[in-house]
């Protein structure tokens, strides 16, 4: 069954504020839904929008792209990537960029790890975004290689992921070493996401969540 779900983001002292309308297939076989992550990462967006006005910012494992959308509707350059063997989660971003009209967002193929003409011909990033990429352990090296990569293009860039803590030895420190990453993690109330209710989005695992800024060490 399809569904449009509405997430809104309001400014707390003026009167800024967007809609975004998300497209989703309420069936866990496609998994064409915004995981709780995403409204945490759009926040963050929202909250540090001059950050991304103006810039290009690329979303990795976009899915149904809540915070690509928000980059876009703040004035980024955006282009949204999920795996290029997913043809049917790359439909579900252009859903997404078609059902709010941001017609010039660009979407490709990108899988974590593989250095494809794809990756190499992304735009310098000055933001990369993963809302709930790190969630199996088998592609945590895999997407530090694509993010160190689109890094090298920019060694100012930053990538500003948040992730849902299924369990406590899912810790990618090492990883990060390896890559000559490093990452903060940025407490929920810094940016005014420890209402369960971002944008509208009725969040009970909340609790769970935690919202990472890489960059490079
Ligand atoms: C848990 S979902 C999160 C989707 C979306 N970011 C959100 O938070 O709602 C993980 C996403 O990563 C994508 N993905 C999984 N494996 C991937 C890979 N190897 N390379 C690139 N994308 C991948 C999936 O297609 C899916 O869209």
């Amino acid at each position: 069954m399809q569904v449009e779900r509405v997430f809104s983001f309001k400014d707390e002292f003026n009167s800024d504020k967007i809609e975004v309308r998300i497209p989703e297939i309420v069936d866990p076989q496609y998994g064409m839904f915004t995981w709780p992550a995403a409204p945490v990462l759009a926040q963050y967006i929202w909250y540090n929008r001059d950050q991304v006005e103006g810039k290009h910012v690329v979303e990795i494992g976009a899915g149904t792209a809540l915070p690509g959308l928000v980059a876009s509707l703040c004035g980024a350059n955006v282009t949204l990537t999920d795996k290029e063997e997913y043809p049917q989660c790359l439909e579900n971003c252009r859903q997404s960029c078609h059902a709010n009209g941001q017609t010039a967002i660009q979407v490709v193929g990108i899988t974590w790890g593989q250095f494809t003409p794809n990756l190499l011909k992304l735009p310098k990033a000055a933001i990369i975004l993963g809302s709930d990429c790190f969630y199996d352990t088998k592609d945590f090296d895999d997407i530090l290689a694509t993010v160190s990569f689109l890094m090298v293009k920019n060694y100012q860039a930053k990538f500003w992921s948040t992730y849902q803590e299924r369990s406590s030895s899912h810790s990618i420190e090492d990883l990060l070493k390896k890559w000559g990453l490093k990452g903060i993690q940025i407490p929920l109330e810094g940016f005014n996401a420890n209402d369960g209710n971002i944008g509208g989005s009725n969040l009970s695992d909340l609790h769970t969540i935690q919202m990472l800024e890489i960059t490079r060490q």
